[in-house]
């Protein structure tokens, strides 16, 4: 592999699916890779390099993949998850870049902490790292933090995730400051009061099994409120991991009033519903906020994906230790590891019952999350980073947590069969997967 360590060499990789969704291109043919970026073609490969061949028949390509949702636990949980294990958890699902959620330990409220997120991930340098910084100080929800000046240390949106914004008043300053900042404010729409002792969606399962449910109401409520915050002050809202019929109407609602409203749905809402958790015999890797929900709410969220009030995929991963997930159902932390199945997932939902384009699909975990931050990337251009994915669309694995990379291995696909597998991915010219492995790689 010349070149492999600095992203110096030069790769052919021949006959290859292109899925652009930056460019709205789909197409088969060569693609060349030089000097860390796209090239435009075999004149301009000097005399002296060494090309090497890759073959891409039968496979897609897909430049940069960004989960705009993933939970890594650096600082101070990283027993659950750090910076190397997420960033090669990130790599080995074929993301180039991940949003990370600031509700670490301490939570991510500062300049400084974003700029050692930042710092730390280009050591590592297999994806690029972007920081979510906090709303309010240490996310409690009761004075903004500095978000001007997290922005300017590279913080790329704003959120108090694993809580709302529960203030009314507080959200509205934050929409606010949205507008000038041009970064979102991701909320994560929940009324605790509504939830409360919760720990699965409120409905005829949460019933048969004796737990406490969450209503989906507790998330409509907020989204509700939200969009009417985003009229009120031109602010830019992204509702994360939407679930309920309700907060898609909101939605609904905020885009037909051509408002800065955007949404981003799950692989797990979109594959699951609650009765995974008596599939899976109260196994902690069916709990999650917000909660898997009934047959006609994930129908309702297939149907927003078609139509496109969906904007976004992303995981929402979020990874714990064993020694704190595997306990009785009432007791176990909320969250599961997302990153690895994400591609997979989205392909086997979004080709099958979907039925929808790999480029319609790609375009919601590649351009929209980019435009949504306020990121540029021009996708297959020449002179830009060569930033992609090699997918086998075809290839079927079995989802096995044991042959990951990120630490936490709850996932609600444990055992399942899934369509497409990431073969190879490259950053910034540089290989960082290949047959199916993360490769060590330097700092960029
Ligand atoms: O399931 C979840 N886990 N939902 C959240 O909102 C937070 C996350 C976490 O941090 O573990
Ligand atoms: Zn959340």
């Amino acid at each position: 592999m010349n070149g492999n360590r600095d992203g110096s060499g030069w790769w052919k990789i021949t006959d290859v699916r292109v899925i652009d969704p930056y460019r709205q291109q789909e197409w088969l043919g060569d693609v060349i890779v030089g000097q860390g970026h796209f090239q435009d073609g075999v004149a301009t490969v000097g005399e002296t390099e060494r090309v090497e061949i890759v073959a891409g028949r039968g496979l897609w390509l897909v430049p940069r993949l960004l989960d705009m949702h993933v939970h890594f636990r650096a600082p101070g949980q990283e027993w659950k998850e750090d910076l190397a294990s997420g960033a090669a958890a990130a790599a080995h699902g074929g993301f180039s870049a991940v949003v990370t959620m600031p509700n670490t330990d301490p939570v991510v409220d500062s300049p400084s902490l974003v700029s050692w997120q930042i710092a730390e991930s280009r050591r590592i340098g297999l994806v690029d790292v972007l920081p979510a910084g906090a709303v309010t100080k240490t996310s409690q929800g009761h004075e903004l933090a500095e978000l001007w000046k997290m922005e300017q240390a590279g913080a790329v949106a704003f959120s108090d995730d694993g809580r709302p914004v529960a203030d009314g008043g507080l959200m509205r300053s934050a929409l606010s400051y949205s507008a000038t900042l041009s970064r979102p404010i991701v909320q994560h729409a929940e009324d605790l009061t509504l939830s409360g002792q919760g720990v699965m969606h409120e409905g005829a399962v949460s019933g048969r099994l004796g737990l406490a449910g969450v209503p989906g109401a507790a998330e409509a409520v907020v989204a509700w409120r939200d969009v009417q915050l985003a009229a009120l002050t031109g602010g830019r809202l992204h509702i994360a991991h939407v679930s309920t019929p309700g907060a898609l109407e909101a939605i609904q609602w905020a885009k037909a009033h051509d408002l800065s409203v955007t949404a981003e749905v799950t692989p797990h809402h979109l594959f699951f519903t609650d009765e995974r958790v008596a599939e899976l015999a109260f196994s902690p890797a069916t709990k999650v906020n917000p909660p898997l929900r009934p047959e006609s709410y994930r129908q309702a969220l297939l149907q927003a994906m078609k139509s496109g009030l969906i904007d976004v995929i992303a995981s929402d991963h979020a990874p714990h230790h064993a020694d704190e997930k595997d306990l009785p159902y009432n007791h176990a932390p909320f969250g599961i590891s997302g990153l690895e199945t994400a591609v997979a997932a989205v392909i086997t939902v979004g080709l099958g019952e979907l039925a929808m384009s790999p480029l319609a699909l790609f375009e919601r975990m590649t351009a929209a999350p980019h435009r949504i931050l306020g990121l540029a990337y021009r996708g297959l251009t020449p002179g830009e980073w060569a930033d992609f994915a090699l997918i086998d669309p075809d290839a079927r694995w079995t989802v096995d947590p044991g042959t990951w990379y990120s630490q936490g291995k709850h996932t609600p696909w444990r055992g399942m069969e899934l369509r497409g597998q990431v073969v190879a991915a490259m950053h910034r010219g540089r290989w960082t997967v290949r047959e199916g492995e993360v490769l060590p790689c330097a700092a960029h």
